[in-house]
């Protein structure tokens, strides 16, 4: 059974939001707190050690039930079990989307084509738990007889962006082993981890869900290339593993099949760091930790799936997303962690986020005629501040905006904690309450200032303030809240996904540049440029010549 096309414009919800909206469009989020003393008990989701606080927005009790018409309307409840059933929701490239398999528990059943992957999954997770013990404990050696004190993660996506943000993320749970990323096809960017590394010493695993990807081979050759500088042919089986689907293809680069790491066709690369893909991570942190970020990540599947709309926190953001997006016109939404660890956060979301919302065709093949995927960025709070807030408080564009904080810093840290979350907490305040004429000049009165000495200065100093934000408040960055986090972005995509009548899972977008990549290398490298446009024949010549 297919998922349902309905476009959500043409709902009867959707009616009621438009009317809604007009009556509250010009209502103040200040206002909403001035009549209700209640406001912030009533707009949260208390679940674990999460504090989820949505009141800071243009939105009341009757807007949430609006859009949950809405989710309902569109089949959400039935798209959830599909999603959750291993039923083909990625219906343009006829495959199923079962990334929650991967973190289910070992006595749950879980179908796909009538057979239960759960028995295969937990073969993989015990392959990887043998080889990180294999290898933090220094009893792998490489071809010169030492132990490993290196890895490098090569891949591209999907099979780079989860594992580095989640090793960045896990600092201080790593062990001894140093870990490096080579993603970009930019023969500098790998010259430069190669320096840094010893061939004797370091294990490279190529992670690539195809096998196919231009940038993960180019480096992958290199890599090797370099490594028969010092090592022999044998050696690779020492020092090389792959995580892929095309055990043909890692075969013939030359890796041993007991070193390959299995995938499967039913994750998404953007959804794949729960999978083998995910071997960098557990190197980096040690298998348990690895392993609670997956039952952090199962717990938010389960609340996900069980969880009343009003009270499942996936579904209020995206709710409130689809809210802002198609509603008041916020074309991106900002993403500020108040840790450094989650520096790499943004990046990470900005592909689950983009490549899987980013879409302009319904599910019946037809144009959209509404706004779908928002564009995600951010950097973490307090280096933010000193960036772009000043776009955010006083520019001209509506950013709703998710606060990212934790109660406990890892190390303890008070004074420095105590500043952090001071300016977590007064950035929300000052989105919220701004600075108004009154406030402005008040200050100006007090430093002795008359009202005509600045009266032009003031329009500047004021800040209108009602500006969205979510605050997230974590009791503490550890494996299994961070994997509870990221599930519940992904599950905010999904739902987004299914209330736009988009499919989610595909990634058609990307295809079109590869193809004329492709095409554009063999010019470049037989010197014979074909027909392109004027501009682009023009920098090609000049490229070549
Ligand atoms: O960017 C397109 C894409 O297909 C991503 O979806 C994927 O994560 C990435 O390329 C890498 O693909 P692979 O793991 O097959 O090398």
């Amino acid at each position: 059974m297919k998922l349902q096309h309905i476009n959500p414009t043409e709902t009867k919800a959707w009616q009621k939001l438009t009317s809604h909206f007009s009556e509250i469009e010009q209502q103040s989020i200040q206002d909403l707190f001035k009549n209700d003393a209640k406001r912030a008990e009533k707009f949260n989701i208390e679940w674990h050690d999460f504090y989820v606080d949505f009141s800071k927005n243009n939105w009341t009790e009757e807007t949430i039930q609006l859009l949950i018409e809405l989710a309902n309307e569109v089949g959400l409840p039935d798209a959830i079990s599909k999603y959750f059933s291993g039923e083909k929701i990625n219906e343009t490239e006829d495959r199923a989307v079962l990334h929650t398999a991967l973190r289910a528990n070992e006595n749950d059943v879980v179908l796909f084509e009538g057979k239960n992957v759960i028995p295969e999954i937990y073969d993989t997770k015990n392959k990887i738990k043998d080889f990180t013990n294999y290898i933090i404990s220094g009893e792998a050696k490489g071809y010169s007889g030492k132990p490993f004190t290196d890895v490098v993660n090569i891949g591209i996506g999907g099979s780079d962006l989860g594992p580095a943000m989640i090793v960045e993320a896990l600092q201080f749970y790593k062990n001894n082993l140093n870990t490096h990323f080579i993603s970009n096809v930019d023969g500098d960017h790998v010259q430069e981890i190669l320096k840094k590394i010893n061939p004797e010493t370091t294990l490279f695993v190529i992670v690539s869900k195809t096998f196919t990807t231009q940038e993960t081979l180019t480096n992958s050759e290199t890599v090797k290339k370099w490594f028969l500088q010092y090592a022999t042919e044998k050696d690779i089986a020492k020092h090389f593993v792959a995580v892929s689907t095309n055990l043909k293809n890692v075969t013939n680069f030359g890796i041993a099949p007991e070193n390959i790491f299995p995938m499967w066709d039913w994750v998404g690369g953007r959804f794949s760091l729960w999978s083998a893909v995910g071997l960098t991570i557990s190197l980096a942190v040690g298998y348990d930790n690895f392993n609670q970020l997956l039952k952090g990540a199962n717990k938010m599947d389960v609340h996900f799936a069980n969880t009343p709309f009003e009270n499942n926190i996936p579904v209020v953001l995206a709710l409130l997303s689809i809210w802002h997006n198609n509603f008041f016109g916020a074309e991106t939404e900002a993403l500020i962690p108040y840790t450094q660890y989650l520096q790499k956060l943004a990046p990470y979301l900005q592909q689950g986020i983009m490549e899987s919302n980013g879409k302009s065709i319904a599910r019946n093949g037809k144009s959209v005629n509404y706004q779908t995927g928002t564009i995600v960025w951010g950097e973490p709070g307090t280096n933010s501040q000193h960036a772009f807030f000043q776009l955010i408080h006083q520019g001209t564009k509506l950013i709703p905006t998710d606060f990212i904080g934790f109660i406990e810093p890892l190390y303890g840290e008070k004074d420095h904690h105590n500043k952090l979350m001071s300016n977590f907490f007064a950035q929300t305040e000052a989105l919220l309450k701004g600075k108004s004429r009154e406030q402005v000049l008040s200050e100006f009165l007090a430093q002795g200032k008359t009202e005509a000495e600045v009266a032009d200065l003031i329009p500047f100093k004021v800040f209108e303030g009602n500006k969205p934000t979510n605050t997230l408040l974590i009791n503490k960055l550890t494996p299994e809240s961070l994997g509870a986090l990221v599930a519940m972005y992904e599950h905010k995509i999904f739902v987004q996904g299914i209330i736009w009548n988009i499919y989610s899972y595909d990634q058609w977008g990307v295809e079109l540049g590869k193809q004329l990549a492709n095409s554009i290398l063999n010019e470049i490298e037989s010197g014979n440029i074909k027909n392109h446009d004027s501009s682009t024949t023009t920098l090609l010549s000049k490229f070549i010549s």
